[in-house]
């Protein structure tokens, strides 16, 4: 496989089993990257993977490269081993961050440092002047970092910026919009790093509609509130595990969003989410509605499920991530989830091949060509056209930890955030 490049997935949790691994498979399946690469903590999520029932019928003769081996002792910690995995792979691999948020960081610097491209799962980072920092680093070295924000890649998001851009709707005024994980998630490893001190439910998840404001609009968030309430993990620990966010836009527009970690676990889908949006046009409104947890289909099953979740009455979303059988080896994913990773790695393949046949100092210029054009399209979301998401996530924070107290976003040269003054 050589010529293609490789590809090592830090971090071997819930998003890289159900949506990443696969991903990068199907790309290995069509000849777009080489070998594959997982590097967690420890070797027990490895061995997850490893034995998936259904990522072996879907990649019959795929493999990844464990780090460390599946035999190690699933106790033993190994949490700078990425660094040594990064710095053995070949200049122009690429590096897939799939780890806790409060690590992303690292892992990036590690990456770019060795001359790495970057495929991050959002957000990108927790602070601004972080993703400032690389989007320079990334803009020095010619390396291209795509943000994960595969909500982008819905059609149906993808029709509604067209569409708003065209005045279809008007302007945005007013709007809600929802993101609810289930209850059973305080189970899991979320109740490890998921607590007061490191995040919250709009930091985890309500990023994802505010991106898709700002996807469709173009405007920029000016203020935030996020009023949260404590919780107690099953392990003792506590997170911010219902929140509900105020989010107001340059044009004063407002989106409130609401985010909880408690879902009913027999509820119809795996997760609730939805916006609304209100827009004023010429002496008539315009409304914006998404749907996205009830796409249409309803299922009842005559067996329910073992995993925590399985219903016998369920909605599922055709829409994210799915395998469909299309012939041919293994099963096909197909969704915006897969479209997304594909998206980040084929750009990531322009940008190698763009400076293929040109010496360092050419091929440099037009790898920032590139960064430019992709930071201006606003279709990937890169540290350049995303870092407003740090800011909103720093201002959530503050006024998450302050009960709800509002915070302004500076943009520009001097950006930041403040409590508003009244
Ligand atoms: N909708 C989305 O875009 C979406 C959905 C889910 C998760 N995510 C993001 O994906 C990331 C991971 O979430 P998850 O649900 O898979 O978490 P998880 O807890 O299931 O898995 C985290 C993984 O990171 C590994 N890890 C931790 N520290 C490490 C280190 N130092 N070196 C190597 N590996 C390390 C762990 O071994 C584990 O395999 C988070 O940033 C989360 O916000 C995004």
């Amino acid at each position: 496989m050589s010529g293609k490049p490789q590809v090592c997935i830090v971090g071997g949790g819930m998003i890289t089993q159900v949506q990443i691994l696969p991903s990068i498979y199907q790309l290995q399946r069509l000849g777009v990257v080489g070998e594959i690469g997982v590097c967690a903590l420890n070797s027990a999520p490895l061995n997850a993977l490893a034995q998936d029932e259904t990522l072996r019928k879907a990649f019959a003769g795929h493999s990844f490269t464990a780090y460390p081996s599946l035999d190690t002792d699933p106790e033993q910690n190994f949490p700078d081993l990425f660094r040594q995995v990064i710095a053995k792979m070949p200049k122009d691999s690429i590096v897939v961050v799939a780890v806790p948020d409060p690590v992303h960081y690292q892992v990036i610097q590690a990456a770019l440092a060795c001359g790495q491209h970057v495929c991050c799962v959002k957000p990108l980072v927790l602070t601004y002047s972080q993703a400032v920092e690389i989007e320079r680093i990334a803009y020095e070295k010619g390396l291209v970092v795509g943000v994960e924000y595969h909500k982008r890649l819905d059609d149906r998001a993808l029709m509604a910026r067209q569409l708003y851009r065209e005045g279809k709707f008007g302007e945005f005024r007013i709007g809600h919009a929802e993101m609810n994980e289930p209850y059973y998630y305080r189970h899991s490893n979320f109740q490890n790093w998921f607590t007061v001190e490191n995040s919250d439910m709009f930091t985890y998840v309500g990023c994802h509609y505010v991106d898709q404001v700002h996807f469709i609009t173009g405007l920029l968030p000016k203020a935030v509130s996020v009023y949260g309430i404590e919780d107690t993990y099953p392990n003792g620990n506590t997170g911010y595990l219902w929140t509900d966010a105020r989010v107001v836009w340059a044009n004063d527009a407002c989106l409130n969003v609401t985010n909880v970690m408690g879902y009913p676990d027999d509820g119809p889908g795996g997760n609730f989410q939805g916006i609304r949006m209100y827009c004023h046009g010429d002496n008539r409104s315009g409304m914006l509605v998404h749907n996205d947890q009830n796409r249409g289909i309803e299922h009842c099953y005559v067996a329910k499920g073992s995993e925590p979740g399985d219903t016998y009455y369920c909605e599922p979303s055709p829409d994210y991530f799915k395998y469909v059988n299309l012939g041919g080896e293994g099963l096909t994913p197909v969704g915006y989830g897969y479209r997304s990773i594909e998206l980040i790695v084929k750009n990531i393949c322009t940008c190698i091949d763009v400076s293929a046949d040109a010496d360092g100092r050419q091929a440099l210029t037009r790898r920032r060509k590139l960064i430019k054009q992709f930071d201006e399209e606003g279709i990937m979301a890169t540290p350049a056209n995303s870092s407003y998401n740090e800011l909103v996530i720093e201002a959530g924070r503050l006024s998450i930890l302050n009960g709800g107290r509002e915070v302004e976003i500076t943009g520009g040269e001097n950006a930041g955030v403040t409590f508003r003054k009244y």
